[in-house]
């Protein structure tokens, strides 16, 4: 069965071993493409070096970080000499090509970077390209050089757009930046053109750095010719940044948005030029190599290989799939309230997992459709499955089931019970036969809803939160709210999913930092800045779901014209004009109460202030939706001009900054029953 990707992967390893050019000497180092078993790059973290020869910093995966270094550090001075601790020049170097998730939104970048230290193990994913983190910004100890190739704007950081190039010491914020370009030496005249950096083409980079001068330059250009101007040229004396020795390499991470960083051939050079390298020579990224020289010899030892592995891996399978259902219980799940399924019963229900039952995925994890054959009934269930990296976490999470398990509210999907397998979690929910809400607000083939529906969702959504925040016996917070976790059930009432579950997430593999678990769009500002989820940012999530439902988009379009791209500002300026009408979802015929209207509109301005502490408490929306209060005058709240979006924070999921309103562009899952977070 596995046999022909086997025998390919044969042929392919002993082409790509076979093309791969490189040397090493003291001081210097040339990769034309990277060998896949080669000991001369460290990596960490999401870094992979593939069979055709490139190496992978990151994958398209959110919130990824991934190193690679030179394994050997380098001399950066003169030991031998006390007089003169003078930094070495140096020159590199190297080929990269980023390739965004969604074409034009891409996240984050990488950076050139030379650390005491191959790991950066403190470093954050987003903004941070893996490099620093809050806490060490800035600090002279941090010893860190970094030339940044950066494709989202943080304006935290000052950057200048979400196209730059920037050299940083020792912080995130750059010394000196510049728009991505590169100068074409043309025979009369030398000219600036600009380059996208995340186009996913091959561009070369190079950075000299001459000791004697202390002068810094870096050189960008499509092709293999070094250009003679720079596009940066920066005064410095690097000697008090540098250690003796240094590792080089790159760092690179992804954040709500994401790219593939590659790095397709690299040169260094103490005290000399960089060999520039020649682009046709390397490995490419599309295609794999189609050389046929030697393919008959691969294909004799590659069959030969893949029929052992064959041999071995039939033997290996049916000892797998013996123990593979096979439930390890052990003693801290054993006193956990809500109802512990046996594994089986649930690969039972849900066909052994297949993808057919898929009715979701998420930040979460997903979500399969099952059935549940009880002795004279038949259940519809939706079981969700999460993986999580670290076990501790798992236990730790287990406990909190507890309390979930306990919340009953008719506008709260039930948690039936959950099962664990090793490191994944499984949870087994009432099934939604209606789907999730988002399905009826975006998308046009399913039949619409009409105004009466929309409120009654609307308050049935309200209820459940007030429960949440108030009535049951521990506060909690939803921290995911958002039309995708709405689900409705078949009386198309509503039922609020995946409380508790960003918990989950609290407990990273680093205790020194929060997660922003949320959903782009969603997110209340001071959530970016502290990282801490308060019932008043669930509030804002709220806000921002009245405003979608009632003018059927999402709350950030990436598709709508600029002035209506942020759905909170478009509504507050059509608010000011007199003009609420315009903004109302077209799809609903002009049929819908006008008070009942403008009256979810005002709350939902209300709800999307910028100060958590002016918006109302999810009793008080109740109130003003129920009409039990009347609203006060909007005019004292400040919804402020996209301010918002603009401010990224400390903690995990900060991306989101104004360029990187990509998020939702994946938002229509197919599903019934949808997850996310974490995202
Ligand atoms: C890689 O490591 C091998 C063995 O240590 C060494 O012979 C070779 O020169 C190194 N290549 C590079 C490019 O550093
Ligand atoms: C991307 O890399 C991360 C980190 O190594 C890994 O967990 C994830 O499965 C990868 N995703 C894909 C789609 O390859
Ligand atoms: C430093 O001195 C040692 C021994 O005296 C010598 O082997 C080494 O090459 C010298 N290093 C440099 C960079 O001059
Ligand atoms: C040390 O460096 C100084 C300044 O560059 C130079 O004049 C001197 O000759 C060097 N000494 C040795 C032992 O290399
Ligand atoms: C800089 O880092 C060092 C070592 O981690 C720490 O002791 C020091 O307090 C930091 N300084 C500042 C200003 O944060
Ligand atoms: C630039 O680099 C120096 C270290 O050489 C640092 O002290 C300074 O704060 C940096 N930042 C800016 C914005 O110049």
């Amino acid at each position: 069965m596995a046999k022909t990707p086997l025998f390919l992967l044969c042929i392919l390893t002993l082409l790509a071993s076979n093309s791969i050019q490189s040397y090493a000497q003291q001081h210097e180092f040339f990769f034309a493409g990277f060998n896949e078993d080669t000991t001369n790059i460290t990596l960490n973290g999401g870094a992979v070096i593939e069979h055709k020869g490139t190496l992978r910093l990151t994958n398209d995966t959110e919130r990824v970080i991934g190193h690679a270094f030179y394994s050997t550090p380098i001399n950066f001075k003169n030991k031998n000499n006390s007089t003169n601790h003078k930094v070495f020049s140096f020159s590199t170097s190297f080929a990269f090509a980023i390739i965004p998730q969604y074409p034009k939104l891409g996240g984050h970048g990488f950076a050139f970077t030379v650390s005491p230290s191959n790991k950066l193990s403190n470093g954050y994913p987003s903004q941070y390209l893996g490099l620093l983190n809050p806490k060490d910004l800035g600090n002279f100890s941090n010893h860190l050089f970094a030339v940044e190739f950066d494709t989202v704007q943080d304006f935290e950081f000052n950057d200048i757009n979400d196209n730059h190039v920037g050299i940083n010491l020792n912080n995130m914020v750059s010394n000196k930046s510049v728009k991505a370009c590169f100068f074409t030496d043309g025979s009369t005249s030398k000219q600036v053109q600009d380059l996208n950096l995340k186009s996913g083409s091959v561009i070369q980079a190079w950075i000299d750095y001459d000791s004697s001068i202390n002068q810094l330059e870096v050189r960008l250009s499509p092709s293999s010719s070094k250009p003679t101007s720079p596009i940066l040229s920066y005064q410095v004396d690097l000697t008090p940044i540098f250690k003796e020795t240094m590792y080089v390499g790159f760092s690179s991470s992804t954040g709500l948005l994401s790219s593939s960083h590659y790095i397709l051939g690299w040169s260094f050079k103490i005290n000399g030029e960089s060999k520039t390298l020649s682009l046709k020579k390397l490995p490419s990224l599309s295609s794999h190599s189609n050389k046929t020289t030697q393919t008959r010899k691969a294909i004799i030892l590659g069959l030969s290989i893949s029929f052992v592995i064959l041999v071995v891996l039939t033997t290996g399978l049916s000892v797998y799939f013996k123990m593979k259902n096979y439930d390890v219980i052990e003693a801290w799940e054993l006193e956990v309230g809500p109802h512990r399924f046996p594994y089986k019963e649930l690969n039972q229900a849900t066909g052994g997992f297949k993808d057919k039952n898929l009715i979701g995925f998420g930040g979460f994890g997903r979500v399969y459709k099952g059935v549940l054959v009880l002795p004279n009934s038949k259940t519809e269930i939706a079981v969700k499955q999460i993986s999580h990296e670290s076990k501790q976490g798992l236990q730790e999470f287990i406990s909190e089931i507890e309390t979930i398990g306990k919340l009953r509210h008719r506008n709260l999907v039930e948690l039936l019970g959950w099962c664990r397998k090793q490191n994944d979690l499984i949870l087994v929910y009432d099934f939604m036969k209606n789907g999730s809400l988002d399905k009826y607000i975006f998308e046009q083939p399913r039949a619409m809803l009409k105004w009466e529906e929309r409120f009654r969702i609307i308050k049935g959504v309200a209820f459940g939160l007030v429960y949440l925040h108030e009535e049951c016996e521990q506060t909690v917070i939803h921290r995911d709210v958002k039309a995708g976790n709405v689900l409705l059930d078949c009386e198309m009432n509503a039922r609020l999913g995946d409380f508790g579950l960003a918990k989950l997430y609290d407990r990273g593999e680093n205790p020194n930092t929060t997660r922003v678990v949320g959903t782009l769009g969603y997110l209340a500002p001071e959530l970016t800045r502290t990282g801490k989820p308060t019932t008043s940012s669930d509030v804002f999530a709220f806000g921002a779901l009245l405003l979608e439902v009632v003018c059927g988009r999402r709350p950030i379009e990436v598709k709508a014209l600029p002035e209506e791209l942020v759905l909170v500002d478009w509504v507050w300026d059509r608010w000011r004009l007199g003009a609420v009408k315009e903004v109302v979802d077209c799809k609903m015929g002009g049929v819908y109460d006008e008070v009942e209207v403008l009256l979810v509109v005002k709350v939902g301005l209300m709800c999307s202030d910028e100060s958590p502490e002016r918006r109302p408490t999810m009793r008080q929306v109740v109130r003003y939706l129920e009409r039990e209060v009347k609203l006060p005058e909007l005019d004292g709240f400040g919804v402020k001009k996209k301010d918002f979006l603009y401010s990224t924070g400390s903690g995990f999921g900060s991306g989101n900054t104004w360029s990187s309103v990509g998020d939702d562009v994946d938002g229509g899952y197919v599903s019934s029953f949808t997850l996310s977070g974490g995202r």
